[in-house]
């Protein structure tokens, strides 16, 4: 597998990190997933969007947006070859020097990473299933926008879920259940859509973004409100939202079932309308 590196592509392998790298040491760095889909990056110019705004959000001079388009183009037109699902992951640090908490004065240039693997496709019988999550309190810091790779407490959450034999946690903060641990949350409550409005709480997901266009298609009644942790018993439906997630029921939620316990109306119009958008209109 090869790997691009500070502008250099080499074998995996062959890549040396500087032991000094901010990102390591500080965790000061910030990240993109994007999807590929038989060689094409889903919504690419979005995520290189919010890149951007990550870096700015930790006051980091953003990297040159043509240069990274480039690599990932490479990257499409290569392992997207080889791969027809695919992620191509982007890591941007604030570069390599003696730890200190002070930013690096004089400043040092990037560290910018780049790879390609491939991802199993979310078979349609998966997605009809559905997945299980809990509820979990949100420790997160306040600023959940900025795509960091400061992920620890999303990792302890993701692990927390899967000690309680789920597979995924909800943050609620404040009573309302806002988001997953990498994946956006929606919830169909009196036949409305409901999905938590973009806070400094939340990160704006760019499945999201798109599931709301295709939710305005399809004539949806959305509500860009939280759900109050209480109202999750009583939902309809509930979904998450994520590059690889796609568009994903939650089926049971803190050991009950959701609806039906299968894939419900409102999340199969869309994950139909994501499939066709995403070009795999067959897998529905
Ligand atoms: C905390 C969190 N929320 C939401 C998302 C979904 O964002 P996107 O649809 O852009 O992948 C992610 C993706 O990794 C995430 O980490």
């Amino acid at each position: 597998m090869r790997v691009y590196l500070n502008g250099r592509y080499q074998e995996r392998d062959q890549a040396g990190l500087d032991v000094d790298d901010r990102s390591f040491l500080f965790g000061d760095g910030v990240y993109e997933v994007i999807r590929l889909y038989d060689g094409r990056p889903f919504e690419l110019d979005r995520h290189l969007d919010r890149l951007e705004q990550s870096e700015r959000g930790v006051w980091m001079e953003p990297v040159d947006r043509g240069t990274l388009a480039e690599v990932v183009a490479e990257f499409a037109a290569h392992e997207g070859r080889t791969w027809p699902d695919a992620i191509v992951y982007i890591q941007v640090s604030r570069g390599a020097a003696p730890r200190s908490h002070s930013f690096p004065d004089p400043p040092v240039p990037p560290t910018v990473l780049v790879w390609a693997r491939p991802v199993k496709p979310v078979a349609p019988e998966q997605a009809r299933a559905g997945i299980a999550a809990v509820t979990v309190a949100d420790d997160r810091w306040a600023r959940c926008w900025i795509k960091t790779v400061n992920l620890l407490p999303n990792v302890l959450a993701k692990e927390a879920a899967r000690r309680r034999g789920a597979d995924d946690a909800v943050f609620v903060r404040d009573g309302m259940a806002i988001e997953a641990t990498s994946a956006n949350l929606f919830v169909v409550r009196g036949g409305r859509l409901y999905t938590a409005p973009v806070t400094n709480y939340i990160l704006p997901g760019v499945t999201r973004a798109v599931v709301l266009e295709l939710a305005d298609e399809l004539g949806l009644e959305v509500r860009l409100e939280p759900t109050p942790v209480e109202a999750l018993e009583a939902a309809e439906e509930v979904f998450l939202t994520g590059t690889t997630t796609e568009v994903m029921p939650v089926t049971r939620l803190d050991g009950r079932t959701v609806g039906t316990g299968r894939m419900g109306p409102v999340t199969e119009a869309l994950w139909r309308a994501f499939r066709r958008r995403v070009g795999r209109p067959g897998d529905a």
